[in-house]
């Protein structure tokens, strides 16, 4: 798992020319320019990712965070100095390399560096993670090291591309983006998955399960917004789709109603989708991505009413009854057999949140729906139409028993010139284990947080 076996210079696309990236100019030559340089001598630094040595010649394979490239360390080419800083390279030493690039048509880069002089920058000895299996748990407690491994360098760059098509998509239609607290006093989506803290004298603040409540008001005042940032809900299950600390991206709109979320949820993933498979396909060929089955996420997604949703999973032999949220099972077998994503809408009021609008339809549901990923990936997205009659919200405020007080300033949006409107929250690391084709989503952040987990 750790080390690749391929010394490359193109692993790692390169999206900009050099010139273009004249102001951020570091010492080195840059591994992914190499192949413009064949003949010229140029200084690389990095770290080995691998070694091999026989004698008087020694092959490493050097990764700058740009790419990778075979350098040649032949004992003629070098001064006693070099050869033995040679000797002291290990796993994941830091180094500085000063050589001619080649052409070697067997690399698949088509270079490879030989070197002229070598300096060890700094020393590695019994570097933990080696070219072996090992178990997840000491993978994770190594996460500072395992993030420099060639499917932690793609997925983090998947989640890189995946952030910089939310902003842009949101950016191009006109969204203003609108920074939520983090720090909250009042309860975004449910009261079971609180971070609590002491807050001065001003009793509790809790850690923002949602920005959503925040961006009503600056939609009355913006018209479309967004927020995108970390939220937290303390999950005491231990599932491969729940972390303690995610981010979330959440768009809210007026005047919009629940079939016009829908439509902008779809739109949304499928310009996330062709963004990464325009501009990412290297990382996903490297996390062996079956690109076919991201090729088909074109619009239009298809829709289910929940009732429709709860008679067949019936028929497929699940006991749901009515009333009850989808569970992760309920959910991939509905997906099954689809190679979209599938919008379920109108849930019952007593499985979502508070805030969500009544359906006038059926009184017994609200104007809501959640997006569904292939392939078993489950719930992506969670959006509604927003409750926007004052005394309707305040009598679910009620009901669901929550502290009326510190909803006043969100019940002012319904008194001062209400306004039908409609949002939603997109999962980042949830899209993105879809997209990479994870397992858990342990792997989609940096540093995950569960449950059991707060190191490194
Ligand atoms: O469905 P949720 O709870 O919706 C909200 O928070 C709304 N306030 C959003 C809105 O309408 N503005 O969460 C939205 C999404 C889920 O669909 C899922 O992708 C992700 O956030 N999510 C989690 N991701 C990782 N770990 C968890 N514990 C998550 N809980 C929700
Ligand atoms: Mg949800």
């Amino acid at each position: 798992m750790p080390t690749g076996n391929v010394a490359s210079v193109s692993d790692e696309s390169s999206l900009t020319l050099p010139a273009e990236r004249s102001s951020l100019r570091p010492m080195n030559t840059e591994i992914r320019d190499l192949a413009t340089l064949v003949g010229q001598t140029v200084t690389l630094r990095g770290w080995v990712h691998k070694l091999r040595s026989s004698g008087k010649i020694a092959f490493l394979v050097v990764r700058d965070g740009t790419g990778m490239v075979q350098v040649v360390c032949a004992r003629n080419d070098l001064d006693d100095a070099a050869w033995a800083a040679v000797g002291e390279l290990d796993y994941e030493a830091s180094l500085e390399v000063e050589g001619e690039v080649k052409q070697d048509e067997r690399s698949p880069g088509g270079v490879e560096l030989l070197a002229g002089d070598v300096r060890l920058v700094g020393a590695s000895s019994d570097y933990p993670i080696q070219p072996k299996e090992h178990g997840i748990d000491f993978l994770l407690n190594h996460r500072h090291l395992w993030l420099r491994h060639g499917r932690q360098r793609a997925i983090l760059r998947v989640r890189d591309e995946i952030i910089h098509a939310i902003r842009e998509f949101f950016y191009e239609r006109d969204f203003t983006l609108i920074d939520t607290p983090i720090l909250t006093g009042s309860i975004g989506e449910s009261a079971g998955t609180l971070f609590e803290t002491e807050y001065f004298d001003l009793g509790t603040a809790y850690l923002a399960q949602t920005g959503q409540l925040y961006l009503e008001p600056a939609a009355a005042a913006l018209g479309k917004v967004y927020c995108f940032g970390p939220t937290f809900r303390a999950e005491k299950s231990k599932t491969r789709r729940h972390l303690t600390e995610f981010w979330m991206v959440e768009p809210e709109v007026a005047w919009l109603d629940s079939d016009g979320n829908m439509a902008l949820q779809e739109e949304f993933v499928c310009a996330i989708v062709s963004r990464v498979l325009d501009r990412r396909r290297a990382e996903l060929v490297e996390l062996d991505r079956d690109i076919t089955r991201l090729e088909a996420i074109v619009p239009p997604f298809d829709r289910m009413s929940y009732s429709d949703a709860i008679e067949i999973l019936h028929e497929r032999g699940s006991d749901i009854t009515w009333g009850a949220d989808l569970g992760a099972e309920d959910e991939t077998l509905l997906t099954e057999g689809r190679e979209k994503p599938l919008f379920v809408f109108d849930y019952p009021r007593e499985a979502k949140a508070f805030y969500m609008k009544e359906n006038a339809a059926d009184p017994r549901t609200v104007k809501c729906n959640d997006m569904l990923a292939p392939e078993g990936y489950g719930e992506i997205i969670g959006g509604s139409q927003r409750e926007d009659d004052h005394d309707k919200l305040l009598k679910r405020i009620r009901e669901e028993g929550l502290p009326e007080e510190s909803y006043d300033w969100y019940l002012d949006v319904r008194r001062y010139g209400t306004f039908p409107h409609s949002g939603f929250g997109l999962g980042l690391e949830r899209t993105v284990s879809w997209i990479c084709g994870l397992d858990h989503l342990r792997e989609a952040i940096p540093y995950p947080r569960m449950m059991n987990r707060l190191s490194p």
